[in-house]
């Protein structure tokens, strides 16, 4: 299978540049900038590679303790004729590492910036003299390196894309990408096709196969169990691995009691009586509202649910006696855990995959996939639309949609709420194109008057939101008559209730989530 490499130096397009390499049909795995020949030679062994490119960096190649590259896996790389693509924090280390000049902290260049094309050579191939591309950095190459060819240039830096005269190492300033660059698909295109010479021929049929073997291979007859959420990631491993092994597998679903609106029962359905899977229910309600009894702060309601939910499920497991655990980690919070120091803003207990059961040899059918890729999978094993296209629900479910103590009353609230927001925002046909949107009960009272009635009752703040991945997200504007719709139906539905809010804030500063 034909792989290019993509080496993280920390930048924050490091996962788009692997995945626009993924859409052009070439395999593209992220590795650590610490990866050294002998790390090469294992890829090697595993797969046809045919790139590498090193990745921008929120850095200078100046700060102390910057990473170099290393002579040895340039001249390996070189041996081996595998083309380089530098981008730039990746331009500079190759400007720097060849003898070229990286000028520290020069006049910054963010945004939009219109380029001159000096040299189309392979990599360039086929774009205008003059296009817009997207560039974000401070340091810049001063002075090509001896035996490097000047590319492409802007008014403000010397040297936006070269390339070595001989070999394939080339380098670019500007990020190719990301969508502000329109001829990024051109450049990726010349880099993945003309210069690494791949034929593309890497689809996810191929890469189902192959993991039903794997699978298969590895458990043989023994036994595996999965926590089935009825999310996206954990319905699609269950239904991989069921794929593989089928009854050996069981999928245990443990009713918090802090799922959405028929959410236990639709889970139920799905996978006992529609995919039948070998499928435990476990219904642990009363055991969740009694640990999170009294509990207000967040962290410490994130921790209960995510430590029980752990020992809810330890239980179940070992009665079965399996050997192996399925867990629906994706690639991006693989590598996040593995290659980065993020800074916690919350702890989401089921990212990074769980639970971790002491003693289970962990498997990971979807660990190389991205999102969009897993609901491929999901839509060619036939999970129903409302699984595969699902959208983010948090691991610790209502009760951080509950501001304050979680009892079954609020949650109930908040349940309903939400459902409504659900029917409305789908009638309304913005389920698409809304990233996120619920219900967040508030411990706030005010005073209302409902049929002629005084009410001194809670109120439901509406959220939500338009964002590409969840790290940032914007406030959704949604239409007062969506929303003034919604608003009708929770305080004429939901007897505790007697005023509706909307969330005005952006992520930052806001998150998504009220907590
Ligand atoms: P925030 O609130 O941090 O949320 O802006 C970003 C995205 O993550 C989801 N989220 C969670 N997902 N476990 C999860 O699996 C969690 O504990 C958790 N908390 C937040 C949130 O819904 C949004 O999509």
């Amino acid at each position: 299978m034909e792989c290019i490499l993509v080496m993280d130096y920390g930048g924050q397009y490091c996962h788009l540049i692997a995945r626009r390499i993924r859409e052009l049909g070439v395999y593209t795995e992220i590795i650590s900038p610490q990866s050294m020949v002998k790390d090469l030679e294992d890829y090697g062994q595993r797969y046809n590679l045919k790139g590498l490119i090193l990745s921008g960096a929120p850095k200078s190649v100046h700060d102390e303790g910057a990473l170099r590259l290393s002579s040895d896996l340039m001249d390996y790389l070189s041996v081996k004729q595998i083309p380089v693509l530098g981008i730039c924090y990746g331009h500079q280390l190759i400007a720097d590492y060849a003898g070229g000049v990286v000028k520290p902290g020069g006049k910054k260049e963010y945004g939009i910036t219109e380029v001159s094309i000096d040299e189309p050579d392979l990599l360039l191939r086929g774009l205008s003299d003059r296009e817009s591309v997207w560039m974000s950095h401070s340091d810049t190459v001063e002075q090509i390196p001896p035996d490097y060819e000047l590319l492409a240039h802007t008014d403000n830096t010397p040297v936006v894309a070269f390339k070595h005269k001989l070999s394939h190492i080339y380098g670019l300033q500007f990020h190719p990408e990301v969508v502000h660059t329109p001829c990024g698909g051109k450049i990726f295109n010349n880099f993945v096709h003309v210069i690494c010479g791949c034929t593309g021929n890497w689809r996810i049929a191929d890469f189902m196969t192959e993991s039903v073997k794997e699978i298969k291979n590895k458990i043989g007859d023994g036994k595996a169990v999965i926590a089935l959420s009825g999310g996206v990631d954990s319905s699609t491993a269950a239904l991989l691995t069921h794929r593989a092994i089928g009854e050996q597998l069981v999928s245990v679903f443990i009713d918090t009691g802090l799922m959405r609106k028929n959410e236990p029962e639709a889970v139920r359905e799905t996978f006992e009586q529609q995919m039948h899977l070998n499928f435990r229910f476990v219904d642990a309600r009363a055991r969740f509202f009694k640990a999170l009894r009294g509990v207000v702060d967040p962290e410490e309601k994130r921790k209960i649910i995510g430590n029980l939910f752990i020992r809810v499920f330890e239980e179940v497991a070992n009665n079965i006696n399996a050997s192996y655990l399925v867990q629906g980690t994706i690639y991006p919070d693989r590598i996040e855990s593995g290659l980065k120091d993020a800074a916690t803003i919350k702890s989401h207990h089921n990212v990074g995959g769980l639970p971790d059961v002491s003693g289970l040899e962990i498997i990971e059918p979807l660990r190389n996939l991205y999102k969009d890729e897993v609901r491929v999978v999901a839509r060619e094993l036939g999970l129903p639309v409302e699984i595969s296209e699902r959208h983010p629900f948090p691991g610790p479910g209502l009760a951080i949609r509950v501001v304050g103590k979680v009892t079954e009353e609020s949650v109930a609230v908040v349940r309903e709420a939400d459902a409504i927001v659900e029917e409305e925002i789908l009638l309304a046909g913005l389920d698409k194109s809304l990233w996120q949107f619920f219900a967040v009960l508030l411990p706030v009272k005010s005073v209302g008057v409902q049929g002629d009635e005084r009410t001194y009752s809670y109120t439901i703040a509406l959220r939500m939101v338009e964002s590409v991945d969840g790290m940032t997200a914007n406030f959704a504007e949604v239409s007062y008559a969506v929303l003034g719709g919604i608003a009708t139906r929770i305080t004429n539905e939901i007897p505790q209730v007697n005023r509706v809010v909307y969330d005005l804030t952006h992520k930052p500063p806001g998150t998504i989530e009220w907590e």
